[in-house]
Formats: structure tokens, C-alpha cells, sequence
């Protein structure tokens, strides 16, 4: 019943405020921001085996340097949703929940615009 005291405390974080405050959530939040950390290495394929992103201590080399890139949160869902050249496609099996917390993750610790709302 006991995680890592990591991954509890992200994952109650996650369901009080999506209990608590699902219109509200703000684009940064911490939880979805560790959420997306998380799935950026747990992913399959992941992200981190084709990317570099600092702040996920991966060091791709396939895809662009998102350290770099610096994409807005939107760039990364559409990419998420509708693959891109080699990059395929995560919408058959990720949540909308989870692409947006990727989505948040890689922008926000790269410095890309968060997203809208
Ligand atoms: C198999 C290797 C591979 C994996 C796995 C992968 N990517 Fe990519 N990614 C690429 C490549 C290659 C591109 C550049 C595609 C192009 O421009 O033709 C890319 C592009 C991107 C872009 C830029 C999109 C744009 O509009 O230019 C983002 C953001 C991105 N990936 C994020 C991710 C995230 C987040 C994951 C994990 C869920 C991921 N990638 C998994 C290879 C990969």
C-alpha cells in the first residue's frame, strides 16, 4: 500500500486537486509537473531515450535538444497527440491527463510558454 514517499505524495497531490480544483489547476502546478517527470523516463518508448531535458537528466540524441527547443506547452501535445517524423504518436496510450502533464513538465523546465487556461 505504501509507494515511495516521491511518487505518494505526487500522486495525492494529483487527486486532491483534481478533485478539488479541476477547472482551477494552474498550468504549473507542481503535482503535473511531477507527474510529467515522471512519465518523461516511464513512458514506452521514453521521451528520455530520444531527447535531452536537463531537468529529466536525459541525454537523447535522436529527437532535438528540448533544453533548446524550449516548446510551448501546446508544441508538446501536438507532438504527444499526432507524433512528428520519427516521434511517434502517445495519444493510444497516454490519458489527455498525462500528455498535459508531460506537456507542463517539459515546458515549464524549459521555459516554454505554459498552457493557456
Ligand atoms: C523515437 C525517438 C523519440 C521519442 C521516444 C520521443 N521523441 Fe520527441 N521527437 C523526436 C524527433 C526525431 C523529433 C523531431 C521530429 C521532426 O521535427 O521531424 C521530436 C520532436 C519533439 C518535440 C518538438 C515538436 C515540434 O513541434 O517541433 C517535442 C516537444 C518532443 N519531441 C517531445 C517528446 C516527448 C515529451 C516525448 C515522450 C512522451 C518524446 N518527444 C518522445 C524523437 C522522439
Amino acid at each position: 500500500m505504501r509507494l515511495s514517499p516521491g511518487a505518494g505524495a505526487a500522486a495525492w497531490m494529483w487527486c486532491a486537486l483534481a478533485l478539488v480544483v479541476p477547472g482551477l489547476a494552474r498550468a504549473d502546478d507542481a503535482a503535473l509537473v511531477a507527474r510529467g517527470k515522471a512519465l518523461f523516463t516511464t513512458v514506452t518508448p521514453a521521451c528520455a531515450v530520444c531527447h535531452t531535458l536537463q531537468a529529466a537528466g536525459s541525454a537523447g540524441q535522436v529527437g532535438p535538444v528540448l533544453d533548446e527547443l524550449k516548446p510551448d506547452a501546446a508544441r508538446v501535445l501536438r507532438a504527444l497527440h499526432s507524433g512528428l517524423g520519427v516521434m511517434p504518436s502517445y495519444a493510444e496510450q497516454l490519458s489527455e491527463a498525462d500528455m498535459r502533464a508531460l506537456a507542463v513538465f517539459v515546458s515549464h523546465s524549459t521555459g516554454g510558454a505554459p498552457l493557456a487556461r
